[in-house]
């Protein structure tokens, strides 16, 4: 069975049409990529995932449920998912330590001392445990995503979201956190990311999943939709996004 079984999705904003039934599955252990154009409903898929937005219609079968319908536990759900944005959102007015710590206290009900434990044997696995005292402002923009992820893992969700994790770093921040994404996916933690970065794409995935226009036209792996496709809408975006020089 799927830990995630997407069917049918469709969201409408008013009378825009922006995902227009997408059929997706994700196993446990599994890791994908989203990958199209900006604006072709990636982010909103995965918004309508972890039920930050409510979809049109259609169904999100997670561990089993059906999470589009009343009565869920929303809380217990997002809960269960990790979510890394592209602007890391880490808290300001916390330290590095804080910021893993505070949902393991306070939604986990860990007390401070197991907290603290954990946070380090968190924050060791991406080489952050030496800054454990500094507040975001005093971090690199690849150190603050590093912290961001190891954030959201803390809590050891089923899945973790991604939105574009590298799309706000330079080039050699975005690729220190690609080496720590590629250490998640070696060590099989379930993953859905979304990014323009093929680098990225090509060594966090087991397979990618090509939008267009609020619909899934392609899902292959890296080598065989980034060359030469035979859909143009996938030839003409890989062309874009590779660097052909
Ligand atoms: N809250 C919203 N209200 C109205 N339109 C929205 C909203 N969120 C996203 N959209 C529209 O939905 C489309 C897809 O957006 P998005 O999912 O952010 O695309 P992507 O992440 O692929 O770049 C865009 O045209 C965007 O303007
Ligand atoms: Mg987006």
């Amino acid at each position: 069975m799927a830990l995630i079984e997407v069917r049918n999705l469709v969201k409408k904003f008013d009378d825009k049409d922006v995902l227009k039934g997408i059929n997706l599955e994700l196993h446990e252990g599994q890791s994908k990529v989203v990958m199209g154009a900006s604006g072709c409903g990636k982010s909103t898929l995965l918004r309508c995932l972890n039920l930050l937005i409510q979809p049109t219609s259609g169904e999100i079968i997670f561990k089993g449920e059906d999470i589009t319908r009343s009565g869920v536990d929303i809380r217990k759900v997002r809960e269960d998912i990790g979510f890394v944005f592209q602007h890391f959102a880490l808290y300001r007015h916390l330290t590095v330590e804080d910021n893993v710590t505070l949902g393991l206290r306070k939604l986990k009900k860990m007390k401070t001392k197991e907290a603290v434990e954990k946070a380090l044997y968190e924050l060791e696995r991406v080489d952050m445990v030496d800054h454990r005292d500094k507040y975001p402002a005093q971090l690199s923009g690849g150190q603050k995503q590093r912290v961001a992820i190891v954030r959201a893992l803390a809590m050891d969700p089923a899945v973790l979201f991604l939105d574009e994790p590298t799309s706000a770093l330079d080039p050699k921040m975005s690729r220190e956190v690609v080496t720590v994404i590629n250490k998640l996916f070696l060590d099989n933690i379930t993953m859905l990311c979304v990014t323009h970065d093929p680098f990225l794409a090509k060594y966090i995935s087991d397979s990618i999943v090509f939008m267009d226009e609020g619909i899934v036209v392609a899902e292959d792996i890296a080598e065989r939709l980034f060359y030469d496709h035979e859909d143009p809408r996938i030839r003409e975006f890989f062309m874009s996004v590779i660097d052909h020089r």
